[in-house]
């Protein structure tokens, strides 16, 4: 096959990509190793900035989010056993919207299949080839064992965290930035209502814990764990008191229980691959970045990116000017490293230090009062949260 732009991933990164393109009459493929149904059934984030959703909106992908989405306008910062509101619409004029990312990956495939895109999932045996050149490919086995290869102008790689497309970036012209934290979250869905009307996200002595929602009867939750945490060593009834444990206070705030029905350990860091471009081979989303999940930054960054890349791609094939992908890497990581301070600054704020003192615990409960404190503090966090314009 010959394309115009191959893509490898087939996430909400590489689907968006590649909806944006053909919007613009410019043909795509793209590749994942797992199947639609693998992917559909990961749970991953919640939370999508007000631009996200213009993005999925207005392209016409679909506005389910609209319909089955929630908007809100606030999150609750707790500590001290006391809740204070970020009240996002007065203090940056934003909201956001809790649609898992699940359902945002269900749109865009949707999306691709009605608008005839070509997407191949469930392939295997993934390799990159000749980046550096102008016949970049993508060589795989599908899923009945024949070989194929796909060749094309430019090569994206949106395959996420574990990218192999970002090592096809030689050694000495890349510079990969990494924070690794020593803790991790412990992650559950719950079948019970909501406990709080927003989401809540808590410091304790016993460290961070994060109140999230997915439906009216459907609840997820987090708590900061040792990375080393097998989460099947946890009883449920573990798992409540701890949450109830680091979101009690003198105000009776308490989380309504139910069955725990699903269960992991997340992995945290920073991560920055720089640039984003080599060649005609161009990463984007988690393949480039990854942040810590307590900004809920991740998947926004990745849409965030793939909307510069569709207007870079769309103006080097117009012009073959090929400064333009030079400028998304540019564009794109002046967001990135604003996202990677945002959400390692929410990171350090919220999350005990294993080994850490009561001096650390007390400077913590400081800054928390100072945002809390300030229009000022409280806007930089509505700001950061909401997203910073395009
Ligand atoms: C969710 C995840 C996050 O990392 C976050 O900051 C907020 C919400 C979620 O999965 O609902």
């Amino acid at each position: 096959t010959h394309t115009a732009v191959g893509i490898v991933g087939g996430g909400p990164a590489g689907l968006m990509l590649s909806h944006l393109l053909s919007r613009a009459g410019i043909d795509s493929v793209v590749i994942d190793n797992r199947t639609r149904t693998e992917i559909e059934n990961t749970v991953r984030a919640g939370i999508l900035e007000a631009g996200s959703v213009r993005l999925l909106v207005d392209t016409g992908v679909s506005d389910r989010v609209h319909r089955d989405g929630d908007a809100h306008e606030g999150i609750a910062l707790r500590f001290g056993g006391a809740s204070h509101r970020i009240d996002f619409a007065e203090l940056a004029g934003a909201s956001v919207w809790l649609y898992p990312q699940t359902d945002v990956f269900t749109d865009l495939a949707d999306a691709r299949e009605r608008d005839g895109g070509d997407v191949r999932f469930g392939v295997r045996d993934t390799q990159v080839l000749d980046v550096a050149t102008d016949r970049p490919g993508i060589r795989y086995t599908d899923a009945g064992g024949a070989g194929h290869e796909v060749r094309c102008r430019y090569l994206v790689g949106a395959d996420g965290s574990r990218s192999i497309c970002r090592l096809e970036v030689p050694e000495r012209l890349r510079a990969h930035y990494v924070r690794e934290y020593p803790f991790a979250w412990f992650g559950i869905l719950a079948e019970a209502p909501k406990s709080a009307p927003e989401l809540v996200y808590t410091h304790s002595p016993r460290g961070f814990a994060l109140i999230s929602q997915r439906t009216e009867t459907v609840q997820r939750m987090y708590f900061q764990c040792p990375p080393d945490t097998d989460p099947d060593t946890w009883s449920d009834a573990a798992i409540w008191d701890e949450l109830q444990a680091r979101v009690a206070g003198p105000d009776g705030f308490t989380l309504t229980e139910g069955p725990i029905t699903a269960r992991t350990v997340l992995r945290f860091r920073s991560f920055v691959a720089e640039p984003m471009r080599h060649g005609n081979l161009l990463l984007a989303g988690d393949a480039a970045h990854t942040v810590p999940p307590t900004g809920a930054k991740g998947l926004n960054l990745a849409l965030a990116d793939v909307r510069v890349l569709a207007e870079a791609l769309e103006q080097v094939l117009r012009t073959g000017d090929d400064a333009a992908l030079d400028g998304y890497s540019t564009r794109a990581l002046s967001r990135v490293w604003k996202a990677q301070h945002f959400s390692y600054w929410m990171t350090t704020m919220l999350h005990t230090l294993p080994g850490g003192t009561d001096f650390d615990l007390r400077r913590q409960l400081g800054e928390l009062e100072s945002v809390v404190g300030s229009r000022a503090g409280s806007a930089y966090l509505a700001e950061g949260y909401t997203g910073w314009p395009a």
